[in-house]
């Protein structure tokens, strides 16, 4: 609560709570965890007048539900979803290997689904975080009911140039298809508007499996 009135103070406009809590403890169930980081949201945003987005962990069993609490705790928006440092083994030294893993396209995918579901049920901000490389990772995004993306792997592979060659990409693709603003795709395939819902779920899962060939 210290560090967001500090940052209030010193003139943010917004900002992130970033919910990373890895329960170690065989004692200490899902909903323990969660109730903790609800109570958090609340403190933080009880504490600060400018809006509150928090970042959550793709890893709860039900984070639309989830994210609707966050929602009632008084956040304004959610970013979906922190990516966890995942140590590695090294079987040389058999130590634990400290291992800075820069993300690719195929992270998006999680983020989608989610988008997709939970973009037609709430009023946060929603912004992708993890997977953003190209500007069809940032469209998708948006189709999936993203307001924003956060990107950081594309920029530390390819520099400060990487936010521009999506905002070209972004703008091209509108452009051909006649599209005057992002209201106008967001969401577009979300679960509200998706004419195949079942892409979203598990049915279409099994079609996959059962047209694969070896
Ligand atoms: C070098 C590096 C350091 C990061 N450090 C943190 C961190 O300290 N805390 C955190 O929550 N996320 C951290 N992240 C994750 C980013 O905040 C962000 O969620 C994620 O990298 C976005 O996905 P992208 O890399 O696919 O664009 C880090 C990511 C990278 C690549």
């Amino acid at each position: 609560m210290d560090h967001a009135k500090r940052l209030a103070d010193a003139g943010a406009d917004a900002l992130e709570l970033n919910l990373y809590a890895l329960a170690t403890d065989p004692d200490t169930d899902a909903s323990d965890v969660e109730s903790e980081q609800i109570f958090i949201v609340r403190q933080v945003v009880e504490s600060v007048r400018i809006p509150v987005s928090v970042k959550i962990s793709p890893w709860h069993t039900a984070p639309a539900n989830f994210l609707r609490e966050v929602e009632l705790a008084g956040a304004k928006g959610a970013v979906l979803f922190n990516r966890f440092y995942q140590p590695d083994f090294n079987l040389e030294d058999l130590d634990v290997h400290a291992q800075l893993k820069l993300s690719d396209s195929s992270e998006l995918l999680q983020r989608l689904r989610w988008l997709a579901i939970v973009s037609p049920h709430t009023r946060l901000s929603l912004a992708a975080s993890g997977g953003v490389h190209t500007a069809q990772d940032l469209l998708k995004a948006m189709l999936a009911g993203a307001h924003a993306v956060q990107v950081v792997s594309a920029i530390l592979r390819h520099g400060a140039i990487a936010v521009s060659t999506l905002l070209q990409g972004l703008e091209t693709w509108m452009r051909d298809r006649d599209y005057a603003t992002i209201d106008q795709l967001r969401g577009a395939l979300n679960l509200a508007h998706c004419p195949n819902a079942e892409a979203h779920e598990r049915a279409n899962y099994l079609q996959v499996l059962q047209s694969w060939r070896v």
